[in-house]
């Protein structure tokens, strides 16, 4: 699943001390290595096809069966191989993982459709029924816990050697067990945060179960990650396009460390970003850490193009594009470069891929460098693509970038231009820019910047009647913007008090020229999107 190198295809020894999840493509795949990095345990992600062979590599001391949006008894559906049920190590299946471990080990495995029952799907309450390793120190026979289930099919025959551990009403195996051999099933999903236990069941599984002593860090994947880099470029250049955000900015520095002078960040301005922004990331990049770094003033170009366009697809299609051609531009002059760095997150990357291959529907254009690898003919350098937000930012700490820039609320590429629907102009951007300063100002000024997912202003193309003084105005609505997400996939609205929003809505209409009324955005993730266009 991962596009870049493990460790021992990058040349690394053998991980010990660690577990193997084998992917039948779940879209819930990284949460599972997720919670097993949380549990301080290293664990590497292979697909079905190629888990032997990351068995035989790794000698892991686990193995995690995934999920996966296929069905147990449909013909050339995947299975697992049938020497990972041989090794005499530990496994958990979870969901499709519990119905083929079952399955290839003699039970069965029927279609909801047959058995008359329907699937279960999201929230469910669990009875567990006998104890188990899996619940050692965190549940008691007779508890009821609720758990996540999403599933069609059941097992309906357990495997000789198992037995029911825990039961539901749309699942009676919901957690099997074969002691002996340590094998356990899930029908529900512990990886997802909807089961409010199941991080803790996950390390049970790691920890107790497998062995593992929990002490994997932040500092180890560092290491490995330097490793992996080194031995991917080898001597070779990269270029690194710098967003302004957390997120190229930690793989910029990782990359850094790695290869040194051999990394050129290339930072194109667009003149898009907020209030003194584009100095910050001068000034942290040039002068803090050294790093070689190509700054690009292209405000007017982008400005220019902008020009006359409202549809909001059509201005991502164009500033993506400029930033490509300008980042092609001066890719070129440095000399050229064998890979693209890039900052992508694992967010993104299932947002942009389907198990089966197939197009995923497409609500926004995201804005990266996604053409450029083909067109330049280089190779992609995504050291975070593992990672969650909140991942990226611990690594960032661990790399010694200040709090103030690693805490940063995510910021979009198209930057201010998605936040002005309508036509962009310089004037707009100045007056966005200054209403956003005063609202993050407030934020942090009351305490609340870091409880917050993001938070932002828009500058909507509604004028309306106000009083200032005794005089009529006719100006600009401002929307504030505030949600609390994970990983900005699902939101909700920060629940600002009345007397915050006042207080901001205040200085904004007295302290900007151009803004005399100002709205608060109620609308969660979904149905809205986070940003608004
Ligand atoms: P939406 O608006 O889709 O945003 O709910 C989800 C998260 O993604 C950010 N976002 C972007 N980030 N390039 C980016 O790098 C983009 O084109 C882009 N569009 C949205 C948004 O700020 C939020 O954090």
């Amino acid at each position: 699943m991962t596009a870049h190198p493990s460790p021992s295809q990058a040349g690394l020894s053998a991980v010990s001390d660690s577990i193997l999840i084998v992917d039948f493509g779940s879209q819930v795949t990284q949460l599972i290595a997720r919670r097993v990095r949380e549990a301080g345990v290293y664990s590497e992600i292979a697909p079905f096809t190629q888990a032997e062979a990351a068995f035989r590599r790794m000698k892991p001391k686990g193995i995690i069966l995934s999920g996966s949006p296929a069905s147990v008894p449909d013909d050339g559906s995947p299975r697992a191989p049938q020497a990972l049920f041989e090794a005499g190590i530990p496994i958990l299946g979870i969901c499709y993982g519990q119905q083929v471990m079952s399955h290839q080990l003699g039970g069965e495995v029927r279609p909801g459709h047959e058995t008359g029952e329907g699937g279960e799907f999201g929230r469910a309450f669990l009875t567990v029924t006998a104890d188990c390793a899996l619940f050692d120190g965190l549940w008691d026979v007779g508890d009821r816990h609720q758990v996540w289930m999403s599933h069609g099919d059941k097992v309906t025959q357990f495997a000789p050697g198992f037995e029911i551990v825990a039961t539901s009403d749309g699942a009676p195996f919901a957690v099997i067990a074969d002691e002996a051999r340590k094998f356990y099933g899930t029908q529900f999903h512990p990886e997802v945060v909807h089961t409010p236990d199941g991080g803790k069941l996950i390390a049970n599984f790691v920890r107790h179960v497998c062995g593992l002593t929990g002490d994997w860090t932040m500092a180890e994947f560092r290491k490995t990650k330097i490793a992996e880099i080194r031995a991917q470029v080898g001597d070779r250049r990269v270029i690194c396009g710098l967003s302004g955000g957390v997120d190229s900015a930690v793989a910029a520095v990782l990359i850094h460390e790695a290869i040194g002078d051999q990394l050129t960040c290339v930072f194109v301005d667009h003149g898009l970003m907020r209030m003194n922004e584009a100095e910050q990331v001068v000034t942290l990049f040039r002068d803090h850490y050294n790093i070689p770094l190509v700054h690009v003033e292209a405000e007017a170009l982008f400005l220019g193009g902008l020009a006359g366009l409202t549809d909001p697809e059509a201005k991502r299609k164009f500033i993506g594009k400029t930033f490509i051609d300008v980042f092609e531009t001066e890719a070129n002059k440095v000399g050229g470069a064998d890979f693209l760095a890039q900052g992508t997150l694992y967010p993104d990357v299932i947002e942009s891929v389907s198990f089966t291959g197939g197009p995923s529907v497409t609500i926004k254009s995201h804005h990266n460098v996604g053409g450029l690898p083909e067109r330049m003919n280089m190779q992609l350098v995504e050291p975070l693509r593992e990672l969650f937000k909140d991942e990226v930012r611990e690594l960032g700490r661990e790399l010694g970038l200040p709090d103030a820039f690693v805490g940063r609320h995510p910021f979009p590429g198209p930057g201010l231009a998605i936040r002005i629907p309508g036509e962009v102009t310089k004037e707009r951007c100045d007056i966005l820019r200054k209403a956003d300063a005063i609202y993050l100002e407030e934020i942090r000024n009351a305490g609340l910047y870091d409880a917050i997912w993001q938070a932002f202003a828009v500058l909507l193309p509604v004028k309306t009647v106000g009083v200032m003084g005794d005089a009529r105005t006719y100006d600009n609505v401002c929307a504030l913007r505030a949600v609390t997400s994970t990983d900005g996939m699902t939101a909700d609205v920060f629940p600002y008090d009345a007397g915050f929003l006042t207080r901001v809505a205040t200085r904004i209409v007295n302290e900007v020229k151009g803004i005399n009324r100002v709205v608060y955005d109620y609308t969660s993730k979904p149905p809205g999107t986070i940003e608004w266009e």
